[in-house]
This record gives structure tokens, sequence and C-alpha cells, in this order.
């Protein structure tokens, strides 16, 4: 197993005391970090002691140590997975050449582009989220937040680590461009549009943390598959975090949900104004929520059919997740089926080279694993004896990349004009009345153990903890 050096500077398994050069550039980039967390990350709360797991290692039986610690002070650091010995490249025309220690120049620009990418998406959910903590729920909900936000400053880390070891001065740039972007801001914005989405309530928050970050895990898991071995690793042990974050999504719903049904059997009712004026978020609400970040999320996956995406397939860049359990790891002439517009207000199929439609098959994937969340939810308002069911749109509905972009249709995907869209769109999309009404429930809870009114209690504490722990210290 590798070394790992928890006393150093920045702690890390990748021998960086070995590397001064290395070592010099990133605790130079460190205080650059450090002020960005300062400015930009979680808004007060900077001395409050919070209940904190850190990543310590790569073994999967103790990877993290739990404490107490306030924020400031947390040891972000680089750790990746182990190396495998000879490791052979998976897929694409390297396949079955040992995988990459360095990258090949021929390939270096597309490297950085996504890397920077993916390391752009990491402190831009922080910044989304910053004022979240003035009100958490509960002090369980507002631990999960932080660690949530201190996690994505580790995966910020694994990405600029990169950018420092592998591609020299440019690099060195990219990770200082990397804190001078910020969410939602007019003149640099982050890159990808959901990440520059405002977060002003704690159900957004669930849902980003449910879709949104669960587009992280399926771009880390195409990482992971990647010719070149430090992503791979890196991006490997990232998902170990990363299971956490969306944790946090499914439960958090859940127990939204779970919330209201209790209250439409106290009062006996469906009506929505009547669960409103009970303080809690009727389901059609939760569902509008789920159709907005659904569908942006769908966008981060990029277009149905791209040249990109079938040259980094080609190239071993990024792999599919889970690349050995297709049977075809080269696809050199299969082809895969889409529907696409037909420019007559409707929708045609077409025939695409698979690798062309590598995010397409990708996306499907995702929204797979979208769906268990649903099944649950669902499974829990049948046993309430409640007629509801949660749906995923279609992934024609409301996408601005691709292309369905700029198309109109249902959430069934069936095509539509622009003024049917327009009459219905506050029927599935989160209004500004709904969006208000969310945000009038969210007020702070810090009694240990409470929780708003709006959401119920999670099953269990967090490292076999009471639920009533003081998670932070306030
Ligand atoms: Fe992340
Ligand atoms: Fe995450």
């Amino acid at each position: 197993m590798s070394n790992i050096d928890l006393q150093a500077l920045i702690p890390n398994n990748v021998n960086l005391g070995e590397n001064r050069q290395l070592q010099r550039a990133l605790e130079h980039w460190q205080p650059a970090f450090l002020n960005w967390w300062d400015e930009m990350g979680p808004s007060d709360f900077k001395a409050k002691e919070v209940y904190l797991r850190t990543a310590v290692g790569v073994d999967a039986s103790g990877w993290a140590s739990y404490g107490y610690t306030p924020m400031p002070d947390y040891r972000w650091g680089i750790f990746l997975a182990d190396q495998q010995a000879n490791r052979k490249i998976g897929f694409g025309d390297h396949m079955g050449e040992d995988v990459w220690q360095e990258v090949p120049g021929e390939y270096r620009s597309s490297f950085r582009r996504l890397i920077v990418t993916q390391g752009d998406t990491e402190p831009a959910s922080v910044e989304q989220q910053r004022m979240l903590g003035h009100t958490a729920p509960s002090l369980y909900d507002l631990r999960n937040l932080f660690q949530v936000n201190v996690e994505e400053g580790r995966h910020l880390w694994a990405m600029v680590y990169l950018l420092h070891a592998h591609f020299g001065r440019d690099g060195r740039e990219e990770a200082e461009e990397l804190l001078m972007r910020h969410s939602g801001d007019a003149d640099k914005p982050r890159i990808l549009g959901t990440f520059n989405e405002p977060m002003d309530n704690w159900l957004s928050f669930f849902m980003f943390t449910y879709f949104t970050d669960r587009d992280g895990k399926f771009q880390l898991k195409s990482f992971a598959e990647s010719a070149f071995d430090p992503l791979a690793r890196t991006t490997r042990f990232m998902l170990t975090e990363e299971a956490h974050h969306m944790f946090v999504g499914e439960t958090g719903i859940g127990r939204v949900i779970r919330r209201t049904l209790e209250v439409m059997k106290e009062l006996d009712t469906q009506d929505v104004a009547t669960l409103r004026n009970a303080g809690v978020i009727d389901l059609p609400t939760v569902q509008k929520f789920m159709n907005f970040w659904f569908t942006s999320s769908l966008d981060l996956f990029g277009s149905e059919s791209s040249s990109n995406a079938a040259s980094y397939f080609a190239n071993g860049i990024k792999g599919r997740p889970d690349e050995s359990k297709f049977a075809d790891h080269l696809e050199l002439d299969s082809e895969i089926n889409i529907q696409v517009p037909d420019g007559k207000g409707g929708m045609t199929s077409e025939n695409i080279a698979t690798r062309i439609g590598m995010n397409e098959i990708t996306r499907l994937e995702y929204v797979k694993d979208c769906n268990i969340g649903l099944v649950r939810w669902n499974m829990g308002i049948k046993r309430a004896g409640v007629a509801f069911e949660f749906v995923l749109p279609s992934t024609r509905f409301r996408r601005s990349v691709g292309v369905w972009s700029g198309a109109h249709t249902n959430p069934q995907g069936h095509p539509i004009s622009a003024a049917e869209f327009e009459a219905k769109k506050d029927d599935w999309l989160p209004t500004a009345a709904d969006t208000a009404f969310v945000k009038s429930l969210m007020h702070r809870v810090t009694e240990p153990g409470k929780m708003a009114g709006w959401i119920a209690p999670p099953e269990r504490g967090i490292n076999a903890n009471p639920v009533q722990y003081e998670y932070v210290v306030l």
C-alpha cells in the first residue's frame, strides 16, 4: 500500500515530500485555496466545531477518521487509490496496452479540459451552498451540509494535484483559475450551467445532492476507467466520498416525503393549500423540484451525438461507467438508436455510431440509477395508502444541451408547441410562488435532535452516534 503522510502540510499518499518542486507549487496554492474557502465557503460557522469525517488513507477498512474540527482546519489531502500492478487499458484503440503514468502529448489538451471541467464543479457547489447553514433544519443536517462542502473542497485538491503534477505551467494557471471563477458570477461564472443555479433552500440542496452529485458519480466512474492511471486512481477514491453526498440527497428527499405523508394522514387531506398551511411541502411541489434538478443534471452529460465523446473513448481518455460490464470495448462499427426532433415539430429515430453516442449511453445508465430512489419513495407513499407516484421526466424534457435543446416536449417527452409548453410549464416546474413557499419554511433549528416541521428525523445518526448527538457545536 502507498505511504501515507498525515503530518505533512498537505496530507498525501503520493510521496509529495520526494518531489520538492511539486510540493512547493502546491504549498503555494494552499493559501489561495484557504483564502477562497474563507471568502466563498460556508458563510460564518468558521470557528464552530463540526463533527466531520476526514480522509486519512485509502484502505477500504478504515479510510476515514471522525472528530470535531472547525472547517478551516480540515485536513484537505491528496489521496489516490492504490496502484494496480500491470493495469491495462480496458477500451478504445489502445485496448490491452499498459496504462499511462504520464499524459501522452497528443491527448494533453483533452485531458486538461476534462480535468479542469470536473475540478470546476467541486468548488462551484460549495459556493452554491454557502448560505444554507443559516436555515439548516437540524444540527444533523447542518453537519451533513458541511461534510459535503469540505469533501467537495478535497475533490478540488484531487484535480489540482493532477494539474500541478502533470500539466506544468498550464496546469498551475488552470489551478489558479479554478479559484477565480465563481458560481453565478456574471463575468466569470462556473463552466457548467447547473453549477450556476442559485441554491437558496434545502429542498434544492437535497435534489442537488441526489441528482447532481450522481452526475458526478457517473463522470467519476467514466474517469475511473481512464488510461491515464493517476486520473483513474484519484477518481476511484473520490467515489468513496461521493457515496455519502448521494446518501444525504436520497435520505433528505425521503424524509421530506415521509413528513408530508404524516401530516396528510393526520389531517386526512391531499389538498395542497391545507398542507402548505400546515407547514409541509406537498408532493406535487416535490415532483416539480425533481423535474428541475433532474433535467438540469441531464445536460451535464453533453450531447447525445458527440464527436468529442467518440474521441475520448477511442483514445482511452474516458470510458463508460463500469466499462467491464459491456460486451464490446472497441465498438468499432456498432450503432445505437437515439430519438431526435424531426424538424417538423415531431420526433424520429436515428442510428448513430456507438462511439459517437457515448454521452447518451452514460446518461441512460445515470437515469437507471436515479430511478432507484423513486422506487423506494413510491413504496413509502403506497404503504401510506396515498395515490401519488413520483415519475422522472423523459430525457427529452427541458433540455438546454444536445439534440433536444430548445425543443419543447411535455414531461413524457412528446413534442408540443412552444405555446403549449408556456401554458403548462407552471404545472411541471417550480414557479416563483412554489420556491417562495419552500423558502418560507426554511428556519434554522439548533437544538440537538430537533427537526424543522417540514422534515422527518433520519433513521440513524452519523458514525453510530444517536440522532440527537451535538453534530455542530454552535
Ligand atoms: Fe465532488
Ligand atoms: Fe459530491
